[in-house]
């Protein structure tokens, strides 16, 4: 790990003070990328504080506001002054525990700025951007100072004023509570909610931008509204009272960070988000590890099996057992059982109060099954489930997690659904929510716990700080292709939630299905191909992965080998090919071996693309293990039509992807030499 702070400049009060020629008095300071491609400006306008910026001499962001509102206190960021501003160079690069890329660059300018009122309260507040060559972040900090004490903040000014929007990718903020809807693409004009970020958008001069925030820590998530096609307006999740963040002077906000990508695919190889995030604060990490898990989990959503007790209750000891011989045969490291404890007799989505998290059901002997599963290397993966009664679990938390602590269980799946937000009443994005589900990660960490969090707060990057932050829900993930009314996941989704939810962080959407019959609600099902199934293992990104189906249906299965070998941890990630909604080629190299990976989906329509297989090492022989969509394959007629061959390449060839409609490759790439 290298750290080199190259080249601190003060300038205090050396901000360019101009007249424009109708007299306003403006003062502006700029500041470039580190490639000196993005130029962003920050200036006042008669007392209001904006900032803009500009990409290869084309705006990106209009002029834009900044500042705050508040309940308690007038608004913050009219009638102020830049004060001072010193400017700070940094190129360093540090290590992931686990990621998509072993070494991160954290390469950028950074302007920090006093802003102070000029009369009135005389109140100040820093600014700190920070322009990398891929994109921006900035972030508020009201330091402790006279006049002002507790803050409420009821919303901020700042605006995203993007400019030439050619059309996004969107989700709305509030109505799905999970951020599980599919995601749209528009025009502006045509978006009428407020929308959730990550927002991705495409520009006119073909750039791509994308719109969130990272390091959320006790404040409440970013969403925005369209107040014109120019305008786009930060909208943060109340409180049920209304109010947005409860705060003292001495606060800081998260980062807003704006990602700028010449092809979709830059978004996805972007770190800002990582990079805006503190360093990790886990010191001994030997425990932390990335894993392929299988469960008890696709039978439930399925109808086969129930989480609550019964003839048909799916976390029986010996079910759990079946699934351990099965992982244990197959080199997986962990099974998740829901339905374990107490609780779920009523519905639970609404009786959260009354769910156990220590007390197991009889036919579920929790001993028992970790001392068999040690005996076997592999992990239970314990489940909590909330019903989004956060006090209750708050109260159990602590004995829950040293329970599992003492069984040995290394990982636990958390739940927070109730279409009533969290206790009946909070947003799972509210500060509320954010307080909550820190809370969770630092005491899992206390006890050594990984988690992958369900129906979470959108994620921030967070994962750098806490690496035990595995993996996390917030999509329409797999199990909607059990059971939604709507027949499923339509062959698109997967090809567009990689730039948009994926942005966020990793994504426990659990594919891996190879029965395409017999779903919970006849008429839905997996809407892929069984290649795209064994693709989606490269190009959704978790360092938890799930392998879904049931143990019966990957039985003797050539397919099953590719979903043995992926791993999951990841030395370098490059997307090959994209267009958001049709296409994504994405190869990946493993971090414990030289093998790299490739995954290519296609949505509704088939599709050839050629892939230049130069992201291979220049100095070796690969066989490459290629698992394709058969010459009949098609999503409706004949998921499970699928090829298996093998073939000797060099980086200097290509490879040409046949894919059928929904369709998708895998490959595998081992050295030979
Ligand atoms: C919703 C989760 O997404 C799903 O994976 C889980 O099985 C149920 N909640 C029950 O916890």
């Amino acid at each position: 790990m290298k750290k080199s702070l190259e080249n601190i400049r003060f300038l205090f009060l050396l901000v360019a003070i101009g007249l424009f020629s109708c007299n306003k008095q403006t003062d502006q300071i700029s500041i470039e990328s580190p490639n000196k491609k993005i130029v962003v400006t920050v200036e006042t306008i008669e007392g209001q504080l904006f900032y803009s910026v500009i990409n290869e001499e084309e705006p990106i962001v209009n002029k834009s506001r900044l500042g705050f509102l508040f309940k308690n206190m007038p608004d913050l960021g009219n009638n102020v002054k830049i004060n001072t501003v010193n400017q700070i160079s940094t190129n360093e690069t540090w290590e992931q525990v686990w990621g998509e890329k072993r070494l991160i660059e954290n390469r950028f300018e950074e302007l920090v700025l006093n802003i102070k009122e000029k009369n009135g309260l005389k109140r100040n507040f820093n600014l700190y951007f920070k322009v990398f060559n891929d994109g921006l972040g900035f972030r508020y900090e009201i330091p402790v100072q006279q006049n002002v004490d507790s803050i409420i903040i009821t919303d901020e000014l700042t605006q995203f004023n993007i400019a030439n929007i050619y059309r996004a990718w969107w989700a709305s903020a509030y109505k799905d509570k999970f951020y599980e809807s599919l995601y749209k693409n528009s025009i502006i004009s045509d978006i009428t909610d407020t929308v959730i970020t990550p927002l991705t958008l495409e520009l006119s001069n073909n750039k791509f931008v994308a719109i969130h925030e990272a390091n959320l820590t006790d404040y409440a998530a970013l969403n925005i509204y369209f107040a014109d096609s120019a305008k786009m307006e930060t909208d943060l999740t109340p409180w049920s009272t209304g109010e947005k963040v409860f705060a003292k002077a001495g606060m800081v906000s998260p980062w807003r960070t704006i990602t700028i990508g010449n092809s979709p695919g830059d978004l996805i190889t972007s770190y800002i988000a990582l990079n805006l995030n503190e360093p990790n604060k886990i010191d001994d990490t030997s425990w932390i590890k990335p894993g392929k898990y299988m469960g008890i989990w696709w039978s439930i959503h399925m109808g086969k099996h129930t989480w609550k007790p019964g003839s048909k209750h799916g976390a029986t000891t010996e079910n759990t057992k079946a699934y351990i011989d099965f992982a244990a045969d197959n080199g997986f490291e962990g099974v998740l059982v829901e339905g374990w404890n107490n609780g779920w007799d009523f519905d639970w989505t609404t009786h959260g109060d009354s769910i156990s998290f220590t007390e197991a059901y009889p036919d579920f002997d929790l001993e028992e099954i970790t001392r068999y599963g040690a005996s076997k290397n592999v992990n239970l993966i314990g489940h909590h489930e909330t019903g989004g009664a956060t006090k209750n679990y708050e109260n159990q938390m602590e004995k829950a997690f040293k329970l599992y602590q003492s069984m040995g269980v290394s990982a636990v799946k958390t739940g927070y659904v109730n279409l009533n937000n969290l206790d009946g009443k909070e947003f799972h994005s509210s500060q509320y929510g954010i307080r909550h589900y820190r809370k969770v990660i630092e005491t899992a960490a206390k006890y050594h716990i990984m988690i992958d969090n369900h129906e979470p707060a959108m994620p921030t990057g967070l994962q750098r700080t806490y690496p035990n932050l595995m993996t996390q829900e917030g999509v329409r993930g797999q199990e909607f292709n059990a059971w939604s009314q709507d027949g499923g996941n339509p062959p698109e989704h997967t090809t567009i939630v990689p730039f948009t939810r994926g942005l966020a962080g990793p994504m426990d959407y659990t594919f891996g299905t190879f029965n395409f019959e017999n779903t919970a609600v006849p008429g839905t099902r997996v809407r892929t191909t069984i290649a795209k199934q064994l693709a989606l293992y490269v190009v959704i990104y978790s360092p938890l992965q799930m392998a879904s189906d049931l143990p019966k249906n990957y039985k003797g299965k050539k397919e099953f080998d590719f979903i043995k070998a992926v791993p999951v941890d990841w030395t370098i990630t490059k997307v090959l090919e994209a267009r958001i909604g049709d296409y994504i080629a994405t190869a990946r190299k493993d971090r414990h071996s030289e093998e790299w990976y490739l995954g290519c989906i296609t949505d509704e329509y088939s599709r050839e693309i050629t892939i230049d297989l130069n992201f291979l090492d220049t100095d070796k022989t690969y066989k490459a293990e290629i698992y394709k969509d058969g010459a009949n394959a098609d999503w409706e007629t004949n998921p499970n039509d699928f090829e298996y061959m093998e073939m000797i390449v060099k980086s200097s060839e290509s490879l040409l992807i046949k894919m059928a409609n929904s369709g998708g490759q895998a490959v595998r790439f081992v050295p030979i030499d």
